[in-house]
């Protein structure tokens, strides 16, 4: 088996790499920082491709696909998993910089991701395209709008997705986290339920995979408190997230 993990230098990346080496499966890892995805390729030496690339630079993306692809032949599952969290507020000048680098990453980068792997997955005619977005794509939280909105952005891109490829012989995963314990997620200054270790979402979102499911909410606890937020109406959301604590901005 061949998978391609992008955002494979630290958190659930770095997790779901060391998920699939475990399994003897054949890696492609891409992040900018180049050294950690080194190290895991030294403990499976043949068996991983490390690409030092920013999933926003589309040329970049082409050629590790090309590389790879030419190596490997192609990917079985390709998860998009790169991402950024920072706060923003609409008021400040300085965070609309921010805000274009959380949709830029988390939305476009997931196209970039996607894109030179299409025409060998459609010649194949098998393969699983995952998105890793969010729960927090099924509200906008306070304080968080850029990435709220990103991981909307992405659940809708995905569906999209998913209905365009039917009848290909590929698959569209998308995948809502709850709470993970990363760097993303360590500076929170907020409580955060059904918190989860990196290794536990990368054994679950490897399952939902596995399961031919489309869609998958994790753990199941924030399932259930993802198909409450759909139906709150918006007097209750407002008045349980009015003055919540937000997203640390950029520098903060
Ligand atoms: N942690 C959570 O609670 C949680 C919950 C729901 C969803 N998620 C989502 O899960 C994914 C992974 O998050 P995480 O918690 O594991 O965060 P993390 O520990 O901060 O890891 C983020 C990864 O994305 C990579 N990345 C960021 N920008 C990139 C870019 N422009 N090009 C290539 N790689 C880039 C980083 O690598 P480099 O810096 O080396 O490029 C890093 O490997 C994200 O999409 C995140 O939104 C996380």
């Amino acid at each position: 088996m061949r998978v391609i993990i992008t955002g494979a230098s630290s958190g659930i990346g770095t997790a779901l790499a060391r998920y699939y080496l475990h399994a003897g499966v054949t890696l492609g890892l891409i992040a900018r920082r180049i050294e950690p995805l080194r190290q895991l390729a030294e403990t499976a030496a043949g068996r991983v491709e490390t690409y030092a690339a920013d999933v926003r630079d589309t040329a970049a993306m082409q050629t590790a696909a090309a590389h790879f692809i030419a190596r490997h032949g192609s990917p079985d599952i390709v998860i998009a998993n790169a991402g950024i969290s920072v706060g923003t507020m609409t008021q400040i000048a300085e965070d609309i910089a921010a805000f274009q680098d959380v949709m830029d990453t988390n939305v476009v980068g997931m196209v970039k991701t996607f894109q030179p792997f299409l025409g060998a997955m459609r010649d194949a005619r098998r393969g699983a395209l995952v998105g890793i977005a969010s729960v927090a794509g099924y509200r906008g939280l306070p304080g968080a709008a850029a990435y709220s909105a990103s991981k909307a952005a992405a659940i809708s891109y995905l569906e999209s997705l998913r209905v365009e490829l039917s009848g290909s012989g590929l698959r569209v995963v998308t995948i809502c986290p709850g709470y993970i314990e990363t760097p993303m997620t360590v500076k929170n200054p907020y409580p955060m339920p059904f918190i989860m270790s990196a290794d536990m979402a990368a054994r679950k979102i490897a399952a939902i995979i596995e399961s031919g499911n489309s869609f998958a909410v994790t753990p199941w606890q924030m399932a259930v408190v993802a198909r409450l937020l759909r139906i709150v109406p918006n007097w209750l959301f407002d008045l349980a997230l009015r003055g919540a604590p937000h997203k640390p901005r950029r520098g903060e």
